[in-house]
């Protein structure tokens, strides 16, 4: 049974790092969280660690792997009908991969799981997201200066980099961001992107990249970084402080708007990628 509440938010990526401290910041306020995770196992500890740190029984788990298009679809089912209401979505959940590799839907991997997955899982969210207004979606990106190259979207011309596939993927995360912002005004839900800093973090442990970028990454700079607490702090003034209220199509550091990437701000590159991903995610 589906059951409406004044406070529900749905992140991805919840089990560890930067999702996991949103997720448990916003269940010590009282709010009703979904975990995504894609692991079972991983979303069943971080839900029992959140539910006894904070005392909400009110945490749900949702397992998806967001790389398959048919599990983003299932998920997103499975949250409308258990939240009747969502005020918040985050779309956090990221990885990166040392090598190219292809999802179940023939797209490579890292755009598919950073960008395709947060666009398909936003659009089948949003009349929920919209029934509940205001409501907010905040999108997680990185400060990645880099332009996308919409003739090799899924890196079949060039050779395969990590770091540039990574950065391409997380600069669809402000594309969709400012394309979806001018779509969304005057509807009651606003759509805002944060870079959270780095970090100390396993992304794409297991994907693989662990391996060696991030394993040396963390090895040299990880005693320095802050930690996930830290960063979650971007993520949940995007997400709950008043000020943001009816703040639309922002790219925000530490509370303030930052510099997105040249290619961002063109709102002709912007629709471009909007419609390359109707067609990569197919109809809605
Ligand atoms: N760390 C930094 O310095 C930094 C800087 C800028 C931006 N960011 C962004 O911050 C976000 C969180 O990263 P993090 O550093 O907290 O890393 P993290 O601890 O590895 O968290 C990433 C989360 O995404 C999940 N995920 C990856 N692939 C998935 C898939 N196919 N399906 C479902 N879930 C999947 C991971 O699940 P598993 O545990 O199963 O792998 C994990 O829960 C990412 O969007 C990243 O790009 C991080």
């Amino acid at each position: 049974m589906s059951i409406p509440h004044s406070k529900t938010a749905l992140i991805t990526g919840a089990n560890s790092g930067l999702g996991k401290a949103t997720a448990h910041a916003l269940a010590d306020a009282g709010w009703r969280v979904g975990l995504v995770a894609r692991d079972a196992a991983r979303g069943a500890s971080a839900l029992a660690g959140i539910q006894t740190a904070t005392g909400n029984p009110d945490v749900h788990l949702f397992v998806a792997d967001l790389a398959n298009q048919s599990a983003v679809r299932g998920l997103a089912q499975q949250v409308l009908e258990r939240f009747a209401s969502l005020q918040l979505l985050v779309n956090n959940a990221g990885t990166a991969c040392p090598a190219r590799r292809l999802s179940p839907d023939g797209i490579e991997y890292t755009l598919a799981v950073n960008h395709l997955a947060p666009f398909l899982l936003t659009r089948l969210l949003l009349p929920r997201l919209t029934s509940s207004a205001p409501a907010r979606i905040v999108n997680v990106g990185t400060r990645i200066d880099t332009a996308m190259d919409f003739s090799d979207l899924n890196w079949e011309r060039r050779p395969y980099r990590m770091m540039a596939a990574y950065g391409q993927s997380k600069l669809g995360n402000l594309h969709l961001t400012f394309e979806l912002a001018r779509r969304l005004q005057g509807s009651g839900v606003t759509v805002n992107a944060v870079f959270p800093g780095i970090f100390t973090s396993h992304l794409g442990g297991t994907d693989g990249a662990q391996g060696w970028f991030w394993t040396l990454v963390a090895r040299l700079l990880g005693w320095a970084l802050p930690a996930p607490e830290q960063a979650a702090r971007r993520v949940l003034f995007a997400a709950t402080a008043e000020e943001m209220a009816g703040v639309n199509g922002q790219y925000l550091g530490n509370r303030k708007p930052i510099q997105a990437p040249a290619q961002a701000l063109d709102a002709e590159a912007n629709r471009q990628l909007w419609e390359r991903s109707e067609k990569l995610t197919g109809e809605f």
